[in-house]
This record gives C-alpha cells, structure tokens and sequence, in this order.
C-alpha cells in the first residue's frame, strides 16, 4: 500500500515511524515532512495546506492510503476533497472537525448530549461579554471560538485579566476570525489527561492515555506551548479501567453517536481533553487528530498495524478489528529553540543524533537538511525524544540520559517532565 501522510511534526515523524513498520505499507511518502522522516519515507515538497497539490501528487503516484496529522488541513475540507476524488484517507470531514475547529459547536454538542464539561455562555458582542465578565466568578476561561494554533484559550486568574482577554480576542482581535465568537467557561480544577480513540461512526476503539505539559518552564510556568514533554500511561488513580468505562459512556460515545445523529459521522483520531475534577471527568476540549507530543509516547505502545486500523477507519470498517494498546511506560521530552513558543532563529546544526542509545527514538519536527546534508533547526519545537521503561522513573531516566546528547546553539528542554507523576 503506497502511503501518504501529511504533515511535518514530530507527531506526523511518529506516525510514519509507526506505519513504516507495517507489512501493508510498500512505499511511504511525507508532506512536507523534516529531517527525520526522510530518512524512513520519501518526502514531498508539499504543504499540508496545498489540498490541490497534495491531491494531485495522490493521484499521479497512485497513494492508496493518506493520512492528515494536522487539524489545518482537515478544518479546511481535506478529506472531503480526497474522498470526492474516490481516494482512501484517514481523517474526520470538515463538517467533523467542527469539534475543535468550533468551540461554540463542541460545547452545544455537548450540553445538547449532558456530556460533563464546563459551564460555558457564548458572546459575539464585546459589551455583552464584558458585562457577563465584570460578575462571572474568578478564575474564569476565555476561548476563541476558532482554530488559533493552541493560543485561542486565556485562563483569567483575576477579574482584570478576564476584561483584558475579552478585549484583546473580541475587539483588538488578537487570533483574528477565529475570535468571532467567545466561550466564556467555567474554570475546572483537578489532573489533567490527554484520551484518544479510533472513531468510525457510533463505533469508539479502545482508549489509550498520556499526560502533557503544556507550560514552557520547569514547574508549570511560563507561556503555554504546543506541548513540552508527555508520558503514558497516566498515573493509575488518574487513569484506569474504571475511568475509561465511563469516559466511554459519559463522553465518548455520546458525542460519537450525536455526531451519526446530526449527519456529520466522525471518523480518525478523537482526541479528548479531560479534567479529572472532584465532580467527575469533564470535557476541556475536543481535537480531531492525535495530540503532539502525547502521539511520541502512545503510538509505540500500539500492539495493532496502524496501517490496517487507519485504512479501517477510512473506508468505515474500524468495528470488529482489535485495537490492542500495551502496557509498557512511555516518556517524551522536547527540545526546542531558545526563545520558543515566542521568536527564536534556526538554521543551527543539530549534534549528537548519532549518540543515541538504542531503543530510544528521536521524533524530528522543526528540522531540515542542509545543503551540505547537515541536519539543521527550521522551528520553534526541534525534537522528541522518547523512551520506554519498566517504570515511569527507568523511562525517564532513560530519556534524561540521551536527550542531553543532543546539542544545538540555544537548545532548551522541561527537566521535570513525568517527574510529578
Ligand atoms: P486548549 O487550547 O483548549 O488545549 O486549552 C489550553 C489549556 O487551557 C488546557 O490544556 C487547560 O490546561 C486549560 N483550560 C482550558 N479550558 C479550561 C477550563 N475550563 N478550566 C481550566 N483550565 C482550562
Ligand atoms: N499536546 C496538545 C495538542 O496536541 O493539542
């Protein structure tokens, strides 16, 4: 099977390192890809938002299976384009990935389905946002309503910050469109944890888990980022048999089977955010693709081909097929460019990728190859490293001990990821 998978993050380097290892997959293709993908899957000059191209090279190099990372392209109607040119593709339609491209549409979802979530009212109107906020209680949370690559959501922790965030989404239009509509929601307490599933329809896979840090900083401070560091699975008091029971039954499969109802079937990778409050699992958010950095650390804990369980889901027989996830422990830590998620430069040579123990895997995600062949920086987040263990302490250790090999000029990673857990 000729394999196509879009996109150019470590999460898109982890899918085609999972799919490269499938007998089904004969010829594998990235787009655009990095550094480390062309060393396992030809990659192809394309952005991941060039639907026409991406189509084009689909059809003329006979892919019979693509696989969209990124929620940009599936915002924008990929998948349904591929699926009106006939071609197999892995992914939720657009009308689909309305649960995260839309806030406003997620949460009426879930209210309409007594999903558990945060109490939430929605503003178009900066007067009437403003007045709701100057007596809503504090902390509160202000969510743009659109796609703003991770930055569209504002924890206010005093009453003056809550104005300010109304202001600068509605009025000073800080994410742009996207800001159209706020969510002004509930501020939820408790751990949080990253829960993704195989969707095809009404039909939801088993669940696997993994923790993310989102804050730059060691401790939890600084700006939120794409993501710095996961592990999985999650701590067994905040992520268990019982839990998935009813996370299946509470979230999942009400959302799926309203989605069927509203004649907008999901299909593809249903990544929820949850809360584990003292009131139950509550809903964050929606995404509609795998988390990045949580896909470096459950990917390789998928027993089942990836490729069989995604050309499954696209072609709507998921059901019946067993998706197994192991046990086995799982730690990832980013490297990123000094001054990350704000400006920073690239172009720097990346050293020690060779002195990599075995067993551990480096993800690639902003890096290029350089005329001279060097593998060089061309991004905020640069590198995963991930590592298994018998336990969360041997992984960590584990991928402590080679991500300090890795060197480049103003390099930075967490050095307390899965220290906490
Ligand atoms: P998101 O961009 O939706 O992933 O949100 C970014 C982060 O904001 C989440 O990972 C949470 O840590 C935090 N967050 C979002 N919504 C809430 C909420 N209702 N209560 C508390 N924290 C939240
Ligand atoms: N790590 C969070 C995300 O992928 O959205």
């Amino acid at each position: 099977m000729k394999t196509l998978v879009i996109g150019n993050g470590a999460r898109e380097h982890a899918i085609a390192w999972k799919l490269d290892q499938s007998e089904l997959v004969s010829e594998l293709f990235v787009a655009p890809g990095n550094a480390g993908t062309a060393q396992i899957a030809r990659n192809v000059p394309i952005a991941a938002t060039d639907m026409e191209g991406l189509l084009d090279f689909a059809i003329n190099n006979g892919v019979d299976l693509t696989v969209v990372g990124p929620e940009v392209p599936l915002a924008n109607g990929i998948v349904d384009r591929f699926q009106s040119a006939g071609l197999p593709v892995f992914g939720p339609t657009q009308a689909a990935a309305r649960i995260e491209s839309s806030k406003v549409f997620s949460k009426e979802l879930m209210l309409a389905e007594s999903v558990p979530t945060g109490q939430a009212c929605t503003f178009s109107s900066y007067k009437e946002a403003r007045a709701y906020v100057e007596t809503c209680s504090i902390p509160t949370v202000i969510k743009a309503d659109g796609l703003a690559a991770g930055k569209g959501v504002i924890v206010a922790e005093t009453r003056e910050d809550a104005l300010i965030a109304v202001r600068d989404v509605i009025k000073a239009r800080l994410f742009g469109n996207a800001g159209n509509s706020v969510l002004i929601e509930e501020f939820l307490q408790g751990q949080e944890v990253s829960v993704f599933a195989f969707v095809d329809g009404d039909y939801v896979s088993p669940m696997v888990a993994a923790c993310d840090y989102k804050r730059v900083g060691d401790g939890n401070v600084g700006p939120n980022t794409g993501g710095m560091g996961s592990f999985s699975p999650p701590r067994k008091d905040h992520w268990n048999r019982e839990i998935e029971a009813r996370v299946r039954r509470e979230i999942m499969e009400p959302v799926a089977g309203a989605m069927v109802r509203m004649g907008c079937p999901y299909s593809g990778v249903l990544y929820l955010g949850l809360m584990l409050t003292e009131d139950g699992p509550k809903v964050i958010e929606f995404n509609c693709r795998l988390g990045d950095p949580e896909a470096q650390v459950v990917l390789p804990r998928l027993k089942t081909d990836l490729a069989q369980i995604m050309l499954a889901t696209a072609r709507g027989q998921l059901r019946g097929l067993d998706v197994d996830w192991g046990d086995e422990t799982y730690v990832s830590v980013v490297v990123a460019s000094g001054g990350y998620p704000g400006p920073y430069k690239t172009g720097y040579a990346i050293q020690g990728l060779d002195a990599i123990e075995p067993g551990v895997t480096i993800f690639q995600a902003g890096t290029s190859l350089s005329d001279n062949g060097d593998v060089v920086t061309d991004g905020g987040r640069v590198l995963t490293a991930t590592a298994p263990g018998k336990s969360l302490a041997k992984a960590r250790r584990k991928v402590y001990d080679n991500v300090k090999r890795v060197r480049f000029q103003d390099s930075f990673f967490r050095t307390d990821i899965a220290a906490d857990a």
